[in-house]
C-alpha cells in the first residue's frame, strides 16, 4: 500500500448546512468533514479550518450542490451526506442520489418536505385518520374548508403545504375564510395549501433515530402551552414526556411505520403528533433533528449525543442504541413572546442563576430594535434551557426563570413591524 493511500480518510462525511455545534459533531464522527454552507462565516474559524473543505454554496441551490459534490466526490470521495435544517434538506438527499453514498434518498426525503406528499403517501393506510384536501387556488381553498368544516363541524386548519416555523397556519372557517385567503399571494397559493381536519388534544414531537434502517425511539417531547389560534406558536417543550405505556407503544409503532413508509434509514426525525383519547394522529414529520433546541433537551436529558451517534452510523463507524434509551433527568425550553414594537427594555435578571439547573437563557432581540410581534417561530423575543431530576420542580423553575425576563416593546405602527420577508433558519427558530 502507498503512503498516500494509507494515509487517506476512512470516512468524508459531506454535511450540507449547520451550525457551529453540529460541525463539531461532525468532525467527532467521520475522518474528514467536507463542509457545504451558505454563509460559512457564521461558522468558528477553528472550526472552519478543522474541515477538509469548505464550499460557500447555495445549499437550497439542489442543482449547482450536486454539481460541485460531484466534481469532489472525483478526488475526495463521500461516504455519505447529511443535512441538520428544513432549507438543506433536498440538497443533501439529492447528492445522496446522484453519488450513490449513505443517506436518505431524494424520494424520502421530498415526502417530509411536502404536507400533500406525505398525506398522499399514507393515504387509505392506517396513518390516514386525519381528513385533508389539497387546495392550489382560492376557489379550491373555498371548496376545501365549506367540505371539511361541514364534515367535522367544527372550524379547519389551512397552512402550506411546504410551510415551517408555524407561518400563516390558520385555523378557519367559511367565516374568515376570505380574510385568511387575502393574506395569500397567488403564487404562494399555486405552491400548496392543505386544509385538514383540525385534531383535538394534547400536542407532542417524536424523536426517533434511525441507524441503517434500524428506528429507534429515543422519548416523546411535550409541547408547553400547546400551539393555538390564532398563530399556532410554540412556547416551549419538555422532554421527556410523560406518557403511559400504552400510548407510548402506539406512538412507537405508528411512528416506525410512517418512517418506512417514508423510506426513512438514517439519521434524527422529528414527527409531530395529537394525541385525541389515546389515539395519535400525525400532524407533520422532518428527516432532521427537532429546532427550537429539542435536539439540546435530548443531549441534555439522555446523557447521549444522538445527532453524533447518526452521523456516526451514516459514515459506516460502528454506532449503536440499546432499544429504549432511559433519561436521565428532564429538560426543557421556555419562550418568551410578545406583541412587538421597538424594545425599550431587553434584560436577564442576574438572579436567574441562582435557579437551578439553568442551562441558558438568551435575549433573541435587544434593546433599540425592532421586535416583531410573535406570530411564527422567528418571532419568539428569548428563551431558557433548564434541567431538573423531577418534573414539578423543572416546570416551577421554568416559570420563575421565565419571569425574570423581560423584553418590553413600545408599539409602532404595525406595518413597520409586519413587513419582512421570510426568515433564515437562524441559530434562535433552527427548524
Ligand atoms: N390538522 C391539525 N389539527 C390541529 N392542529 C394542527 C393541525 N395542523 C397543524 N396544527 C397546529 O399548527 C401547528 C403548526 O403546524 P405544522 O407543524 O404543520 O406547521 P409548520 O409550519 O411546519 O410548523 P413547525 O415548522 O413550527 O413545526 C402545529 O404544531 C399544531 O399545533
Ligand atoms: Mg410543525
Amino acid at each position: 500500500m502507498t503512503d498516500a493511500r494509507r494515509d487517506a480518510p476512512r470516512t468524508r462525511l459531506l454535511l450540507v448546512g449547520g451550525w457551529p455545534a453540529i460541525v463539531e459533531k461532525a468532525l467527532r464522527a467521520a475522518d474528514e468533514v467536507v463542509l457545504f454552507h451558505g454563509n460559512p462565516t457564521e461558522i468558528d474559524p477553528a472550526l472552519q479550518d478543522a474541515c477538509r473543505i469548505v464550499q460557500p454554496i447555495d445549499t437550497q441551490d439542489e442543482t449547482t450542490c450536486i454539481q460541485r459534490a460531484r466534481t469532489l466526490h472525483r478526488t475526495h470521495p463521500f461516504t455519505g451526506v447529511i443535512a441538520v435544517r428544513d432549507v438543506d434538506c433536498m440538497a443533501a438527499a439529492g447528492i445522496r442520489d446522484a453519488l450513490g453514498i449513505a443517506g436518505n434518498s431524494r424520494a424520502s426525503v421530498s415526502l417530509t418536505r411536502n404536507k400533500i406528499s406525505m398525506r398522499r403517501a399514507l393515504s387509505n393506510g392506517p396513518l390516514d385518520t386525519v381528513a385533508w384536501a389539497a387546495a392550489y387556488d382560492r376557489a379550491e381553498v373555498r371548496a376545501a374548508v365549506a367540505r371539511l368544516c361541514a364534515a367535522s363541524g367544527k372550524p379547519v386548519i389551512v397552512k402550506p403545504a411546504s410551510g415551517r416555523g408555524s407561518l400563516n397556519v390558520r385555523l378557519v372557517s367559511r367565516e374568515n375564510v376570505e380574510a385568511v385567503l387575502a393574506t395569500h399571494t397567488d403564487a404562494g397559493l399555486a405552491d400548496g395549501l392543505i386544509v385538514e381536519r383540525f385534531v383535538e388534544g394534547a400536542e407532542y414531537s417524536v424523536e426517533t433515530l434511525s441507524l441503517n434502517g434500524h428506528h429507534h425511539l429515543l422519548g416523546v417531547t411535550e409541547k408547553l402551552n400547546p400551539p393555538r389560534a390564532p398563530y399556532f406558536v410554540e412556547e416551549g417543550h419538555l422532554f421527556p414526556a410523560r406518557l403511559t405505556d400504552t400510548v407510548l407503544v402506539d406512538i412507537r409503532a405508528r411512528v416506525f411505520r410512517l418512517l418506512d413508509t417514508l423510506g426513512i434509514t438514517q439519521g434524527l426525525c422529528h414527527t409531530e403528533i395529537k394525541v385525541d383519547e389515546g389515539i395519535a394522529h400525525l400532524i407533520e414529520t422532518h428527516a432532521r433533528p427537532a429546532g427550537d433546541r429539542i435536539w439540546r433537551l435530548m443531549e441534555l436529558a439522555l446523557g447521549i449525543d444522538p445527532i453524533e451517534i447518526g452521523f456516526t452510523a451514516l459514515v459506516g463507524r460502528p454506532a449503536s442504541l440499546p432499544e429504549t434509551v432511559p433519561a436521565v433527568r428532564l429538560a426543557a425550553i421556555g419562550y418568551v413572546c410578545g406583541d412587538g414594537g421597538r424594545v425599550s427594555t431587553a434584560s436577564v435578571d442576574s438572579s436567574i442563576h441562582e435557579i437551578p439547573g439553568l442551562v441558558e437563557s438568551r435575549l433573541l432581540f435587544q434593546s433599540g430594535a425592532m421586535a416583531p410581534p410573535t406570530q411564527d417561530s422567528y418571532s419568539r423575543h428569548a428563551f431558557v434551557i433548564i434541567t431538573n431530576a423531577r418534573e414539578c420542580a423543572l416546570r416551577d423553575n421554568l416559570e420563575t426563570a421565565l419571569s425574570r425576563i423581560k423584553v418590553l416593546c413600545t408599539p409602532v405602527p404595525s406595518a413597520v413591524v409586519a413587513q419582512r420577508p421570510l426568515p433564515p433558519q437562524t441559530e434562535n427558530a433552527r427548524k
